[in-house]
């Protein structure tokens, strides 16, 4: 049985759901609103083991991540949500000059949405055309050579972050540039670090952020 905190818990962040979550899709046409579980979300059980349910960010927490990373012009930078669901990250990013903005989500059901939405999204003259959803396992993603902001919400466990990181890192080796990578409610830092060259720029309550320069910046 809930305790009355668990409750009370709920009870709060239903009525904020209601309120935060609703406005955003609303006001973009979209529907990234609501936690899908991964049964519900139609993913393998062999691919289960090590991944988290879909549960949207905050669109104020991923701003508040996002308006601190240090990049002076972020229309150079592509960005990428790793696990990006039905794509709330992605669209709140939109809305910021990045000059692509990629999400990967392994689950096909959230992926079709994320889909759906980059065609209907639309906020103050802006559409999804930069936006481009991914349907694919984040272990098998293959890093553009582009400056890059990785963002993350815990999106899987630390065998699946160590895969993606050992990429990453190999990507950085072929490819030195700047890589900024957005932990958001973070609880892998201590992988990001291992990154070669990442040093942490930022730790707050919510987010941690870390970057890796080219040899030359
Ligand atoms: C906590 S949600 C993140 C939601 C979104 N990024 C946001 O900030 O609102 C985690 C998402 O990661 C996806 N996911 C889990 N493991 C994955 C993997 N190996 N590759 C791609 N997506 C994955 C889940 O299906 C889920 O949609």
């Amino acid at each position: 049985m809930r305790s009355a905190q668990d409750l009370w818990f709920h009870a709060k962040r239903h009525a904020r759901e209601l309120v935060e979550d609703q406005w955003f899709d609303r006001t973009r046409h979209v529907h990234t609103s609501g936690d899908v579980p991964l049964r519900l979300a139609g993913i393998a059980d062999a691919e289960k083991a090590d991944s988290e349910l879909y549960v949207p960010a905050r669109p104020a927490n991923i701003r508040e991540a996002l308006r601190a990373v240090p990049v002076r012009d972020l229309s150079e930078y592509t960005f990428i949500d790793f696990g990006s669901g039905k794509g709330r990250a992605i669209f709140v990013a939109a809305e910021m000059p990045f000059q692509r903005v990629i999400g990967v989500e392994f689950s096909a059901r959230l992926h079709e949405q994320s889909s759906r939405n980059a065609q209907s999204y639309r906020f103050r003259g802006k559409t999804g055309s930069h936006v481009t959803p991914l349907h694919q396992n984040a272990m098998r993603f293959e890093f553009p050579q582009d400056p890059l902001v990785i963002y993350m919400f815990n999106p899987f466990g630390r065998a699946t972050m160590q895969v993606v990181l050992d990429r990453l890192d190999a990507s950085l080796q072929q490819h030195p540039r700047h890589v900024v990578v957005v932990l958001l409610w973070p609880r892998c830092g201590d992988q990001v670090a291992q990154v070669r060259g990442m040093q942490q720029v930022c730790a707050t309550r919510r987010h941690e952020i870390f970057e890796a320069f080219a040899p030359h910046t």
